[in-house]
């Protein structure tokens, strides 16, 4: 099975719980989802000269009803026809004008390749893992772009193997790309200066007092059975992975500049103590981390960041 009929079956298979693991903070999961629609939509919000935006890859829709309170004009497009029907639902129970400036088309990123559009801006979140490769997205999106136009892609952060300590750690020691992981980190970190050092370790001071105080938290039981992350999945596939530095690349093979990254789902220590500590203790002290999401430092303990481009023709 190619990789698009993978991710057809995948999300067939488990979108529902996708969407509830994507979106809600509860038991030890942490909804990195409703964090991307966050950035996004402020990133969005700052950028004056979009009134009309493709979100490929729209799942349920979420992104397209946060966008739309900006005013702009939003098409969603999916492979997926339960993601579509979702999103088409959702948007049925809106307000009129919701309604008129939203729709959502059953559409593959190939057959967007196969089209010419003038779109604004076009975002692709959580999608880009799901492809053969980054330059599918990227050559779509040049298609569907105005001159200038903005491309907002969410990435799977492959720099945070080497801070996972996980399977993909020694997935990375042993296919020999550790060295040149650990050059590119070493680079992002000569971006962060002293005060935002400070800052940083300040936060951490802060949180773990607050969470020392609120004693009810810690005294919750460690696993709920039915609670932790999150729902139980049918089927398994794993996103491919880029570092940032792979975005640019080829981000300037397609003709593409890269303004700016955000990383997203930060996180202060290794993934597998959240499910040792108290549901949402681990959470809430990446919740203190969001302040510097679009420092370079993030870029290191994110397992998710946000490539912002910009079509230079
Ligand atoms: C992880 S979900 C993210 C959904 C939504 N963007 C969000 O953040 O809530 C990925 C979505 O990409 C869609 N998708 C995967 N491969 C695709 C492709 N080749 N063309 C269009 N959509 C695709 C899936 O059906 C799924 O709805």
């Amino acid at each position: 099975m190619n990789i698009q009929d993978n991710a057809k079956k995948y999300f067939d298979e488990n979108g529902e719980n996708w969407l509830i693991d994507g979106y809600e903070q509860s038991g030890h999961n942490y909804p990195t989802a409703l964090h991307r629609v966050r950035v996004t939509k402020n990133i969005l919000s700052q950028l004056e000269d979009v009134s009309h935006l493709l979100d490929v890859g729209c799942g349920g829709g979420q992104l397209a009803f946060s966008i739309a309170e900006l005013g702009v004009t939003v098409t969603g497009v999916d492979q997926n026809e339960k993601m579509i029907q979702t999103a088409q639902a959702a948007l049925s129970g809106m307000p009129g004008p919701v309604r008129d400036s939203i729709s959502f088309e059953l559409k593959s990123v190939d057959q967007l390749a196969l089209e010419n559009s003038n779109h604004d801006a076009l975002t692709a979140m959580g999608l880009i893992g799901y492809l053969k490769d980054d330059e599918t997205l990227f050559k779509a999106a040049s298609k569907n772009l105005r001159k200038n136009g903005y491309l907002i892609v969410s990435f799977r952060n492959r720099l945070f193997n080497l801070f996972s300590i996980s399977e993909r750690t020694l997935m990375e020691a042993e296919s020999g790309n550790f060295a040149r992981l650990v050059e590119e980190i070493s680079q992002w970190d000569e971006e962060v200066d002293e005060k935002t050092t400070l800052d940083f370790v300040t936060a951490l001071h802060a949180i773990t007092g607050q969470i020392l105080e609120n004693k009810h938290l810690l005294s919750e039981p460690k696993r709920l059975p039915s609670e932790t992350r999150g729902k139980s999945y049918a089927s398994k596939m794993e996103p491919r992975q880029t570092t940032p530095k792979e975005s640019i690349e080829t981000a300037q093979k397609c003709g593409f500049k890269q303004i700016s990254f955000s990383g997203i789902h930060p996180h202060f220590s290794v993934p597998r103590l959240n499910k040792a500590l108290p549901p949402q203790v681990y959470n809430r002290i990446s919740d203190s981390l969001v302040p510097f999401e679009n420092s370079s430092l993030s870029l290191l303990w994110s397992s998710v960041f946000i490539g912002v481009f910009q079509k230079i023709d």
